[in-house]
């Protein structure tokens, strides 16, 4: 049974999965994906606004709000983003339940990241424009993309549609929307996309 992004995170939710909580085993496992290379990616300082698209419970946003000025982080999944809320109360982030591409931001931001979360977004073009649209001059744009180029997963009871990330397509829409200096890295399951807004 094929299922909607948001049902299935949801349901990932009801399944009492909480990658926060993860034992350090699993969330050894996880920084194959977005471990201390993309972390530095990132160039965090006290004085970056900052949105993470698709942030889930918030593991990674544990790891970064402390290290900014302002963390936002959205997540289509109203049952994930209430376990961020908790995860993340000591942090006074923003935390927005809406899908990145419909949601209208009042705010830029330095600083834009994501991981794990472009293979649920059908049209890159939009996602990558609305992500230059969002920051400010000079902002920069971190993703992380899963080399995995499965577009059905199989999560055992049920399937979820991707639709996978060929790095060089990225990078070419990352310069057709008007970004410079775009950089890609290898880590274990990831490729790794940087770019600067002009
Ligand atoms: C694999 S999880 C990754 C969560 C987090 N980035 C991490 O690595 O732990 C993907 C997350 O992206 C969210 N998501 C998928 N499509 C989205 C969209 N269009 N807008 C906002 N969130 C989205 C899902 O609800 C889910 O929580």
């Amino acid at each position: 049974m094929i299922v909607d992004v948001i049902d299935h995170y949801d349901r990932l939710i009801d399944e009492g999965q909480d990658p926060v909580n993860d034992s350090l085993e699993l969330q050894a496992y996880m920084n194959k994906w977005d471990g201390e290379t993309f972390i530095k990616l990132l160039e965090l300082d006290k004085s970056k606004k900052v949105l993470e698209i698709g942030c889930g419970t918030g593991r990674l946003a544990v790891r970064v709000a402390s290290h900014v000025h302002s963390f936002y982080g959205i997540d289509a999944s109203p049952k994930t983003i209430e376990i961020a809320k908790s995860n993340l109360y000591e942090f006074h982030v923003e935390l927005i339940c809406d899908d990145f591409l419909a949601y209208q931001f009042a705010e830029q931001f330095d600083l834009i990241y994501s991981s794990l979360t472009f293979m649920h977004i059908q049209n890159k073009r939009s996602a990558i424009e609305k992500v230059y649209n969002c920051l400010t001059k000079n902002g920069i744009c971190v993703l992380s993309l899963d080399k995995n180029q499965n577009s059905i997963p199989d999560y055992g009871t049920r399937q979820v549609r991707i639709y996978p990330d060929d790095p060089e397509e990225i990078m070419s829409i990352f310069l057709k929307c008007g970004f410079c200096e775009i950089e890609k890295y290898e880590i274990d399951h990831a490729y790794l996309i940087k770019a600067k807004r002009k």
